[in-house]
């Protein structure tokens, strides 16, 4: 059964408060993204399996909980999504990365492809797909799609910010994945930015414009 969890943990919350403030540089921005993922990826992989392996303690032998199954993959949606990968990647740090690139048109605001590369036996893994903008949801549903193209249908689209308009496209399009927001947000302007948002995520981050 699929989850969509709006995170309300205080400390997601005040970061969150933190990027948004236009006075955040690139550098404090980064950071702050990065941890977000983190404190995200936590809560977005409580569900992963396990099983019980046999460790030999000083003490004693016993069997104990280890992650189970293919190594998850890591999949960010370009440019923004790099941002989130470091922070996931501190929590699995054998996860494997692929890239998807993706572009929003300034005037139509239709997503458009330049890039994918997904780590191989992509169909057999739990897949994390962040950006940390869902605004009208093109982006991230034609990600998703990709994804279910290759054969895999195990994924966990995460975002720090969604507009309702997005949650409840990608809700549509793709109800079988689970959804991470770090908060939702009043709506999108006229130029499909979301409101209050934080402006252009991909410029914050990488100090373009
Ligand atoms: C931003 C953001 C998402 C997309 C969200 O990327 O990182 O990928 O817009 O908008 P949507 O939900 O309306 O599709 P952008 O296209 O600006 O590219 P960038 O990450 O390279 O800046
Ligand atoms: N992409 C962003 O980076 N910010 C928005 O508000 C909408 C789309």
């Amino acid at each position: 059964m699929a989850t969509t969890v709006i995170l309300d943990h205080p400390l997601i919350q005040h970061k969150i408060s933190l990027l948004r403030d236009e006075r955040t540089g690139t550098r404090d921005f980064r950071i702050l993204v990065s941890e977000i993922a983190m404190l995200m990826g936590y809560e977005a992989m409580r569900d992963l399996p396990t099983e019980l392996v046999e460790v030999k303690t000083p003490i004693t032998t016993a069997q104990v909980p280890m992650l189970s199954g293919k190594k998850l993959a890591i999949v960010p949606i370009l440019r923004a999504g790099l941002g989130m990968v470091d922070g996931i990647l501190n929590l699995v740090p054998s996860a494997k990365v692929g890239h998807i690139g993706l572009y929003r048109d300034e005037v139509t605001h239709e997503p458009h492809e330049y890039f994918c590369k997904l780590p191989k036996g992509i169909e057999d893994r739990l897949v994390i797909l962040p950006d940390p903008m869902l605004a009208t949801g093109g982006s991230a549903i034609q990600a998703v799609q990709f994804i279910k193209d290759k054969g895999c249908n195990h994924i966990k689209f995460m975002c720090i910010i969604a507009a309702p308009e997005g949650l409840k496209a990608l809700q549509q399009a793709h109800p079988d994945i689970d959804i991470y927001c770090g908060c939702l947000d009043e709506h999108l302007n006229e130029d499909a930015y979301i409101v209050p948002g934080l402006g252009d995520a991909g410029d914050r981050i990488f100090g373009t414009k």
